[in-house]
This record gives structure tokens, C-alpha cells and sequence, in this order.
């Protein structure tokens, strides 16, 4: 079939299979330009089909060599409808790893329930023994509890006041001001439950108990903190509450991990257009102001840049791993400096629908959006006919 965009607010229907090949083969090539890493060998990443863990598996296998399971969930495509952009950039991931010979096997499935963490440990059981990392990169709006079969629902709001700010519909470049009303505790204890570290424990808790970590592992979960302008929103709202939860659980995780003298970290990323940024209010006018600049000094990144750098110069096999005063490893340093950040503070006062034309980059934030479902790759041809019905070549 021909695939094209069909939007529907802050997502995209479709996905492009060609596109999605496009983007998983781009990562791998900027990897491949790289320095070679000796970094971790058998790495397990939970949420590896797109956005940071997507680059993760593609870091760990393209430029370290690391046999790698990925979990994600993602939805094959069915006849006339196209698959996730997550199922595609999988299969592709996976073809392009049969071809360097590197091992390449994922699991798709709900990464919050006893099944799949199984299901995991018997595949590594069966095929690798033992795994030395386990990133943990899932972003998901539910969570169903596999222990009280409650489905949790995160929210995205401040707490104690109602917040108003600007935000911009990417799409159309219209600035507007919104008003988020605060979350009630419910909405606080949910996001926490999605979006905190219980899960993040529970997968090492179960890791370690089936004997599948080798001596010292590492773990790491990505964070974020972000400027003043999104603190309400984010960091001091309920995602940030989360967040919070997710941080204090790497000390809770390495204390577990004694016994095999593993390790687990934070990891404090840049922000970027992902599926899950895209739909927190207030964020994209952040980024857009953030992305010119970045770009015009030279320092803006992609998930993939800022993986390749978080493996090469952060979270470093031997050695010390620099951290934050909080024990937090920083690849967001670029994005907090100061100078961006003092300018951003001053643009975000002057925006509008007028001016962000100027200096937002609003037409980078739509082609990374588009990129993110395969659509604006200029190598891809768009009015061809594409085969939708693609699998992942290890799941049945
Ligand atoms: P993303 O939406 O691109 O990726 C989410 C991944 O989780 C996908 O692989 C998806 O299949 C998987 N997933 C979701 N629910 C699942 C479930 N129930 N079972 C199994 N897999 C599931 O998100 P992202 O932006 O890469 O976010 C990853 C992490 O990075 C999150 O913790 C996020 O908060 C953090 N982070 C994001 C940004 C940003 O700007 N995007 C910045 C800093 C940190
Ligand atoms: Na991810």
C-alpha cells in the first residue's frame, strides 16, 4: 500500500516501514562513524523499539558489539493498517544486526507484567546465560499492576495550583496560553505507579533471583529534569513526582545488587521529540526555542548522539562514572547551559505565534516528528508502494 502521515493530534495513525528502516539505519551510521567502544557485551533493554532505547540497543550493539534482547510493545500491522513505528524500527534493528552477526532477539509484550519479565529471563537463560546491563527506558501513560490488577493511568499536571504558560500546536506553529488544573493525589500516587521505579525494581529484583545478571552489572534508567519555564508541568508536577520515585529507586536497586557487585544509575537526558514529550503540554514550545539554539551553537544531539555519548563517556565499563553531586549521570549538561538557558528565558517571554517563526525551530520539531513514524526521510520514496506486512524476524 502507499503510506502516508494521517495525524491525529499529538500522534500520527500511520507509520512507514521504508521510513522506519531509514531512521534505525541513520542511528546505526552515526554510531558507525564513531570510535569503537568496549563497553558492556550482553545488554537487555526494556522499551528498545524507539526514542532513547531504541539508541541504546543500536549504541550497545553497533558500537560495542553487544548481543542484545529488546522489549518493547508495539503492534504488528494488520491488512490496510500499518504496524507501529516501534514494530518496524524493531525489525529493522534486527535485520541489520543478522548482517553484522551480531544476536538480535525482542520480546513484544506488556514489560509491567510477570509474563514478559519470564518470559526475559528464560530467552536470556536459554540464549545469552547472563546479561551485564539492563537499560530501562519505558515511557508509557498506563500501567496495569501485576500483583493487584488495578490499571494506573499517569497524568501530566502541576500540583497544588493550577499553571498557565504558553504551548504551541507544532503542527500548525499557533502559540496559545493554556491552563492545567493541579492533579489530586490520586492523579499524583497513579503517575508514580506508571511512571516511578516499582517496575524498574521488580525487573531487577526478578533478573537477580533467576541468576541472569552477571558480576557486576549495571542498570540504568533515564530521567529528566528540564528548565523553570516546564518546572511546574514537569519536574515539581506529577511526572516529576515519578521521576523522583524513579531516582530514589537506583540507590534501593544498588543496595539489591551487593551480592553480584552490580550497580544501578540514573541517567539525566536531554530533551527531545519523542512520542512521549510530544504530549506534554508546554514541552514543545521548550523545544523548539532550545533546538535553534542548540543548533546554532554547534551542540544539539538526537537520541542517538546522546546515547553514543552516554556509553563512550559516561557510563564507562572501567573507570569513573561521572555523576552529579545526587550520584545522577548528566548528558543533559548541554541543554542546561546556562547561556541556552538564559536565552530560552528571554525568547519564551517574547513568543508568539509571529515570532517563533523566527526563532523556533518549528520546522526541525516537525521533522523529527514525522521521523519518528518513518515520514520525512528524503532517501525513502513516498509514492511507491509499500509492504506494510513486515515481521520481526524473532517473534513468531
Ligand atoms: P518512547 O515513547 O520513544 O519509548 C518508549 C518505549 O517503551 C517504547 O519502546 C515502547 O514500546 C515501550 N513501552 C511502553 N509501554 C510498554 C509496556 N507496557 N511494555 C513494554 N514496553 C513498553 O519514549 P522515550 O522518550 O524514549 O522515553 C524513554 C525514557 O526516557 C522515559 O523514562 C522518559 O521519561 C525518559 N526521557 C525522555 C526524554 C524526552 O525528551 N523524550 C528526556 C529525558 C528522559
Ligand atoms: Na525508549
Amino acid at each position: 500500500m502507499i503510506i502516508a502521515p494521517r495525524m491525529r493530534g499529538f500522534i500520527c495513525l500511520t507509520a512507514h516501514p521504508d521510513g522506519s528502516r531509514q531512521n534505525v539505519k541513520n542511528q546505526i551510521h552515526y554510531v558507525q562513524q564513531q570510535p569503537a567502544l568496549d563497553s558492556y557485551k550482553k545488554v537487555l533493554v526494556i522499551g528498545a523499539s524507539t526514542g532513547f532505547g531504541l539508541a541504546s540497543r543500536i549504541t550497545a550493539a553497533f558500537g560495542s558489539g553487544a548481543a542484545t534482547i529488546g522489549v518493547f510493545f508495539e503492534k504488528p500491522a494488520s491488512p490496510g493498517k500499518t504496524a507501529s513505528p516501534g514494530w518496524y524500527n524493531a525489525a529493522a534493528f534486527e535485520e541489520e544486526a543478522a548482517q553484522k552477526g551480531l544476536y538480535a532477539k525482542s520480546i513484544n509484550g506488556d514489560a509491567f507484567s510477570d509474563a514478559i519479565k519470564q518470559q526475559t529471563i528464560d530467552l536470556i537463560k536459554q540464549d545469552l546465560g547472563q546479561v551485564d546491563c539492563v537499560v530501562y527506558s519505558l515511557a508509557s501513560p498506563v500501567r496495569l499492576h501485576p500483583k493487584t490488577g488495578v490499571l494506573h493511568r499517569s497524568a501530566l499536571k502541576p500540583i497544588g495550583k493550577t499553571f498557565t504558560n504558553k504551548t504551541v500546536d507544532f503542527h500548525t506553529g499557533v502559540v496559545s496560553t493554556i491552563s492545567i488544573e493541579p492533579a489530586t493525589e490520586d492523579d499524583i500516587q497513579n503517575t508514580i505507579t506508571v511512571m516511578g521505579g516499582e517496575d524498574w525494581q521488580m525487573w531487577m529484583d526478578a533478573l537477580l533471583e533467576a541468576g541472569v545478571l552477571a558480576e557486576n552489572a549495571v542498570t540504568v534508567a533515564y530521567s529528566y529534569i528540564g528548565p523553570e519555564v516546564t518546572e511546574a508541568v514537569y519536574r515539581k508536577g506529577t511526572i516529576g513526582r515519578a521521576k523522583d520515585h524513579l531516582e530514589a529507586t537506583a540507590d534501593v536497586i544498588t543496595e539489591q545488587l551487593k551480592s553480584i557487585n552490580g550497580k544501578a544509575y540514573i541517567s539525566v537526558n536531554k530533551a527531545l521529540v519523542t512520542q512521549a514529550s510530544s504530549a506534554i503540554p508546554v514541552i514543545p514550545l521548550y523545544i523548539s526555542l532550545l533546538y535553534k539554539l542548540m543548533k546554532s551553537k554547534g551542540t544539539h544531539e538526537g537520541c542517538i548522539e546522546q546515547m553514543y555519548r552516554l556509553f563512550s563517556e559516561r557510563l564507562v565499563k572501567s573507570g569513573e562514572v561521572p555523576t552529579d553531586t545526587e550520584g545522577r549521570i548528566r548528558i543533559d549538561d548541554w541543554e542546561m547551559d546556562a547561556e541556552i538557558q538564559a536565552e530560552i528565558a528571554k525568547l519564551w517571554e517574547q513568543s508568539d505565534t509571529e515570532s517563533l517563526v523566527g526563532f523556533g525551530d518549528l520546522e526541525g520539531y516537525r521533522n523529527d516528528f514525522l521521523n519518528l513514524f518513518g515520514f520525512g526521510y528524503k532517501e525513502v520514496d513516498y509514492d511507491a508502494e509499500a509492504n506494510e506486512l513486515v515481521d520481526v524476524p524473532s517473534i513468531k
